[in-house]
């Protein structure tokens, strides 16, 4: 008699937890990539835990991300930023994912990349735009005209976020397909040096 076989999806949802180890997958990219909603979903997929940096960094301060801006500004933010980070990635496996900035920080970036397995969410101006357009919560685009500042920080972030151990497109998918490409991605990396240690 044939054993049922495992489906792709659950393969690769074995092979990437096995490459995961204790560490942290960090969800990397720009301000509406999804990073929270296809995090939350590879997490569920996973069957590990969920949190957003900026949800962390809301509560350990009392204040929403817009306040923290206008009280301390955004030197401020990003000490904090970096500090949150730093402690989140000492337990896992858990899925992160972080505030669009957080990957420029170098030191935030070399503990990403030291400590954890990221995965850059990259998508289109247009698509971010459209996103993000639906809202006004974010500090950083509040200036005359904020789908140019989109467009800057795109090119100034972009070279940067390509650091990422794997890159997979966002785009008006199922968040089902792109989580899925998201978990793919990260078991092929079971045969590269990125494979979480055995010890
Ligand atoms: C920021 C992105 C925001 C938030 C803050 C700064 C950035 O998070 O951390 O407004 O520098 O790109 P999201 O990427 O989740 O919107």
């Amino acid at each position: 008699m044939t054993q049922p076989q495992p489906s792709v999806l659950e393969q690769d949802i074995a092979a990437a937890r096995s490459v995961l180890g204790r560490r942290n997958l960090v969800f990397v990219g720009l301000m509406g990539a999804g990073k929270s909603a296809i995090g939350r979903l590879v997490a569920q997929m996973l069957d590990i835990p969920f949190v957003d940096s900026d949800h962390e960094i809301e509560r350990v301060s009392r204040m929403s991300i817009p306040e923290l801006f206008e009280a301390y500004g955004e030197p401020e933010f990003r000490a904090l930023e970096a500090r949150v980070i730093k402690r989140l990635l000492k337990t896992g496996p858990r899925v992160l994912s972080t505030g669009g900035g957080a990957f420029m920080n170098d030191a935030t970036r070399a503990m990403v990349l030291a400590h954890g397995l990221s995965v850059w969410l990259k998508a289109d101006l247009d698509v971010l735009w459209t996103r993000v357009s639906k809202r006004d919560t974010r500090p950083l685009l509040k200036t005359a005209n904020p789908r140019k500042t989109l467009s800057d920080l795109l090119d100034q972030r972009y070279p940067v976020y390509a650091k990422a151990d794997v890159t997979v497109q966002s785009r008006d998918d199922a968040k089902e397909t792109i989580a899925a490409e998201a978990i793919a991605a990260v078991a092929r990396l079971d045969r590269t040096q990125k494979k979480a240690p055995t010890s």
